[in-house]
């Protein structure tokens, strides 16, 4: 049974991400923040679908995990939880909010890596998924404004290919844009739902092979630029 561990699973993308693979048979590790509150992944909980509380900006909780679950083998390692800061404009940026971004985007993803390696290298597929955004793009920023989302997705890409480099062999590693999709980070207006940005991304990650280790790809396989 191929297992699959993703952060920030009680809602959005994450949540969806729970629904797809327990479907399709996988053992789920769902790690959320707050694991009593979290209604609608509850309703998922079985045998083979486990709910782990994790702030993913508390490294030590992070650590703790890891080591809960040492020896357990990991095949795919979604870095899902992610938050959209605020809009504050050019000239009164609020840093607070910016750090606390930087904190959640860019430098817990690479803590969870540091500290799952052992169980992805122990897993079948080897692979890393963390879900970035087009704003994060450099090549694609033709608008402006949102300082700290933007850096944070763009500092993350760049983890990711420091990362395949460093990992070579040990685990494929990829940044993926869901696209703009209807949760509440993208709101109701968004063109795509959940399920078809998840199931794209998904696709995207079974697809995976070597050589793609340090990629940033679209939800529907296309690769992007930086
Ligand atoms: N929706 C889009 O259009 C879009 C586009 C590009 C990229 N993305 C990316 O896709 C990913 C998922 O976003 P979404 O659209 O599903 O957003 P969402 O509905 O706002 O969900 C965000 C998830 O991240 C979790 N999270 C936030 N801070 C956390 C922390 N410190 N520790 C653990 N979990 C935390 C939230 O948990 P709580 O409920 O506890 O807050 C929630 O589960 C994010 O990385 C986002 O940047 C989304």
């Amino acid at each position: 049974m191929p297992t699959v561990l993703i952060t920030g699973s009680n809602r959005g993308l994450g949540l969806e991400f729970v629904r797809q693979y327990s479907s399709e048979g996988w053992r789920v590790y769902a790690c959320c923040r707050t694991p009593q509150t979290a209604s609608a992944l509850n309703a998922l909980a079985s045998e083979t679908v486990t709910i782990h509380a994790l702030d993913v900006s508390d490294f030590t909780a992070i650590e703790a995990l890891a080591g809960e679950l040492q020896g357990v083998a990991i095949d795919v390692l979604i870095n899902n939880a992610g938050v959209f800061g605020d809009g504050s404009p050019f000239g009164s940026i609020n840093y607070e909010v910016f750090r606390k971004t930087l904190e959640v985007n860019t430098l817990a993803p690479l803590r969870i890596v540091e500290c799952f390696l052992p169980h992805v290298e122990a897993g079948e597929l080897k692979r890393i998924a963390h879900v970035t955004s087009k704003m994060g793009s450099i090549a694609d920023n033709t608008s402006g404004g949102r300082y700290a989302y933007r850096t944070s997705k763009a500092a993350l890409n760049m983890v990711n290919r420091s990362l395949s480099h460093d990992l070579g062999a040990r685990a494929v590693t990829v940044v993926l844009h869901p696209g703009w999709v209807a949760t509440d980070m993208g709101g109701a207006g968004a063109p795509l739902q959940p399920p078809e940005s998840v199931t794209g991304m998904r696709g995207v990650i079974a697809g995976l092979s070597a050589g793609d280790s340090g990629k940033f790809y679209n939800y529907d396989g296309a690769e992007l630029p930086w």
